[in-house]
């Protein structure tokens, strides 16, 4: 192939989406439909992608600004031939043209590689089946079942209708043709629009052949007009990615409660219980257990850590064999070594955690360095926020923190300390010394209890 350039048709209104945003910045998978497409043409190195976008998209470009692609305004939206043709001044006449859509997300790259070979020797035109074809373009055959035109239903007639052989939109066409043909067109049809559809007619009547290919599923050529199908794209793509996961040997108990937004890469014998989402990067390690109803945002877990249900894990670096919740929340920038336990009620920020260490029962750790084999009792808080900065807390090795106490930042324990249960420390403690500042327990003795008054 000569080159090839890819034209994304995104500027339609998307009025049934019923929203403010741009239709295509709707996301599967936790993606903008457009990201997808772009993905997909991405993966065939073209050597430009354009995106037609319309009038007041401009949400569209900011939001995806840092993408390899060209963008070109359809002020007017005139018609799928009209919007192809805004791009067609920057496309080099050699090359081959891929038209797609932004509003059909699951569009994979191994089609569209069929796609760009049928162009070799005439017109590549992607097609499908449906048994309910209405609103689709029909492919017209003749009786050597060479494709003639594409017919709108609006401008069919009633035979026409009756074809199930219908047009996804998709199509790849040499980039000189394209643009004489585009040229050419005219609105004179039931819509009054550019129909892009009309190039294959002047094509057949040209002697050019049109080579059909289908997708492998049905739901790669699928578009999206409502939140409906929206959602029903959603969990085709979720249960395709969960075919993957399990085929590649990750156990999920119910892959209908699994929804990965993003990338999961997991070792031997991972097992996922219910309700679990995963966004962004995340790797799991051999072994690894996430219990159910778990949330798991660009974290990386090592082999046998177990995260018990209900638990919060974002853009964190968990050691191997770890215990995790049920219900903990590690947040952002906190690193646990190995063989680290983070109990119920535990919310770690910004923290690194050493081998062996323990924090089991409703404690707050933010921006603390805890040392190896420390054991922070229940209720512990690190005092880490003076109103205006956030300090930092140092727990030496093996010291023990008791329960009910508040560490105020700047502060730091000696390794080997010992902190008595309900202390509040303000000062460095020293090594190896056990500190409290809690005052000393009385007995009043005789004392009565009051008594209700009786009139
Ligand atoms: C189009 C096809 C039809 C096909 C169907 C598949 C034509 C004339 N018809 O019909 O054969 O079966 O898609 O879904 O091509 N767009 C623009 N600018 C425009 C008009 C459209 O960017 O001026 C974009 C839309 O955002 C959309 C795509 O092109 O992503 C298709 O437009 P739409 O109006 O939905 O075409 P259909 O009538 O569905
Ligand atoms: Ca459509």
């Amino acid at each position: 192939m000569s080159g090839l350039s890819v034209v994304i048709l995104a500027a339609g209104q998307g009025t049934r989406m019923r929203s403010m945003r741009p239709k295509v910045l709707h996301a599967v998978a936790g993606k903008p439909m457009l990201q997808h497409v772009i993905d997909a043409a991405g993966a065939l190195s073209a050597s430009a992608i354009y995106v037609v976008y319309g009038h007041g998209g401009d949400a569209v470009c900011s939001r995806l600004a840092d993408q390899p692609v060209q963008w070109i305004e359809q002020a007017e939206q005139l018609g799928t031939g009209h919007a192809v043709n805004q791009a067609m001044p920057a496309v080099p006449a050699h090359h081959t043209v891929m038209v797609l859509y932004g509003d059909v997300p699951l569009i994979t790259d191994s089609t569209l590689r069929r796609l760009a070979a049928a162009a070799a020797d005439g017109m590549g035109l992607l097609t499908t089946h449906l048994s309910d074809p209405a609103g689709y373009g029909r492919i017209v055959r003749d009786d050597a079942e060479n494709v003639l035109a594409i017919v709108e239903e609006k401008d069919a007639t009633e035979r026409q209708r009756a074809i199930q052989e219908v047009n996804t939109g998709m199509l790849a066409a040499s980039a000189a043709d394209l643009r004489r043909w585009l040229d050419a067109l005219d609105n004179n049809n039931a819509q009054g629009e550019y129909y892009l559809t009309d190039i294959i007619a002047r094509a057949v009547s040209e002697g050019l052949s049109i080579n059909t290919v289908n997708p492998e599923v049905v739901a790669e050529v699928m578009g999206v007009n409502n939140r409906v199908q929206l959602a029903q794209l959603e969990r085709d793509y979720q249960r395709r990615q969960c075919e993957k996961l399990m085929m590649s040997g990750v156990t999920l108990l119910d892959p209908e409660r699994f929804d990965l937004r993003g990338t999961l890469t997991a070792g031997q014998d991972v097992i996922i219980d219910v309700n679990v989402v995963v966004e962004g990067d995340v790797i799991l390690g051999d072994g690894v257990y996430i219990g159910p109803n778990c949330y798991l945002r660009e974290v990386s877990i090592a082999a046998d850590t177990r995260i018990s249900s209900h638990s919060v894990l974002e853009q964190a670096d968990i050691g191997a064999e770890c215990r995790i919740g049920p219900f903990a929340r590690v947040r952002p920038e906190t690193r646990l070594a190995d063989r680290v336990h983070i109990g119920n009620f535990v919310e770690v920020k910004k923290s690194r955690v050493a081998t062996g260490s323990k924090i089991n029962h409703l404690s707050y750790v933010g921006d603390t360095l805890v040392g190896n084999d420390v054991n922070i009792g229940a209720g512990v808080i690190t005092c880490n926020y003076d109103g205006a900065n956030k300090h930092r807390t140092i727990i030496g090795d093996n010291a023990f923190i008791g329960s009910d106490t508040q560490l105020v930042a700047p502060v730091e324990v000696g390794a080997g300390a010992t902190i008595g249960a309900g202390s509040t420390i303000t000062h460095d403690t020293p090594a190896g010394e056990l500190t409290l500042s809690r005052i000393r327990q009385k007995t009043v003795s005789g004392w009565q209890r009051p008594t209700k008054k009786t009139d």
